[in-house]
């Protein structure tokens, strides 16, 4: 068997054509979608997520605006940020790029976020609401993969569903969002015992813990849905997913590339969220 192959790019495309027209109907209006990016520091990874942030909004006809700290940043000039950020009302979405410096802490920073500008889904009344299945932001890469899926023809219901990662930002709101969809989860990580025999059972794969080539082909039953959520880079600069993509495109019935893949999608369910958050407050 050979992979279908799950085009992100093609996906992403589609969608971002969608909400280009959407905006414009917003801008007429008098309303534009607006981002704020939080960057702490200068990690390399998150300087290229943050830019391609950026850079998507602009394509999409979004204002956005990038503000940048050093990594030894006081805290309180963030937090001061966050409140001026959610009384600004040309502002409808506001991410704060995770990890934060090690002085921070991360949970009081996300509950600083206006629940209703938290496009990225991670305060804790918007992790609660998901939990509780009205969500009013879904977290940008589950919220991808379950695009993906729906668009692939690949519904959950009754499925086998394993979630590689227990992650806050992936885990645990892809878990919610698979058995939402009806789907039976099991939810594997670092101290689960034979990861194998769990991962051969599952109808949809999703790997998102962050180890380049983990999922071999002898991990995955013949004819699964594999999503690779994975970006490493390899020691020759290459990128990889979770995923040995050569060897378990012979397996399954469908998989996602990386780069190409759950990437692109990311960023377009950023866009998706903020014109929602956009969308919500002229209603
Ligand atoms: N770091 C890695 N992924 C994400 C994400 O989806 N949102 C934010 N804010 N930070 C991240």
């Amino acid at each position: 068997m050979t992979a279908r192959i799950l085009d992100g790019n093609a996906l992403a495309q589609r969608l971002r054509a969608d909400f280009k027209t959407r905006a414009e109907a917003l801008a007429a209006r008098g309303t534009r979608p607006g981002l704020a990016v939080i960057l702490v520091g200068e990690d390399p990874a998150s300087q290229v997520y943050v830019r391609n942030k950026v850079n998507a909004c602009a394509q999409a006809g979004f204002h956005s605006v990038r503000i940048g700290y050093p990594a030894d940043v006081d805290p309180q000039l963030v937090f001061a940020r966050l409140a001026e950020l959610n009384a600004d009302p040309a502002i409808h979405g506001i991410l704060v790029q995770l990890p934060l410096p090690k002085h921070f802490d991360s949970d009081a920073v996300l509950k600083a976020i206006a629940p209703a500008k938290d496009v990225d889904g991670f305060h804790a009344e918007n992790v609660g609401a998901l939990m509780q299945g009205h969500p009013r932001f879904i977290p940008c890469t589950p919220y991808g993969v379950m695009k993906f899926l729906a668009d692939a023809g690949v519904d959950p219901r009754g499925k086998e569903a394993v979630v590689l990662g227990r992650s806050n930002i992936v885990g645990k709101p892809m878990a919610m969002l698979l058995l939402q969809a009806s789907a039976t989860v099991t939810v594997c990580h670092s101290q689960t015992r034979d990861l194998a025999f769990h991962t051969r059972r599952a109808d949809i794969l999703v790997a998102a813990l962050g180890k380049a080539r983990f999922v071999t082909a002898d991990m995955v039953k013949p004819g699964a849905v594999v999503v690779d959520v994975g970006i490493n880079r390899l020691p020759d600069g290459k990128l990889c997913g979770d995923v040995d993509y050569a060897a378990v495109s012979e397996v399954a019935s469908a998989i996602t590339p990386v780069p190409g893949g759950v990437g692109p999608m990311t960023i377009t369910m950023l866009l998706a969220n903020t014109l929602e958050a956009a969308e919500r407050e002229l209603r």
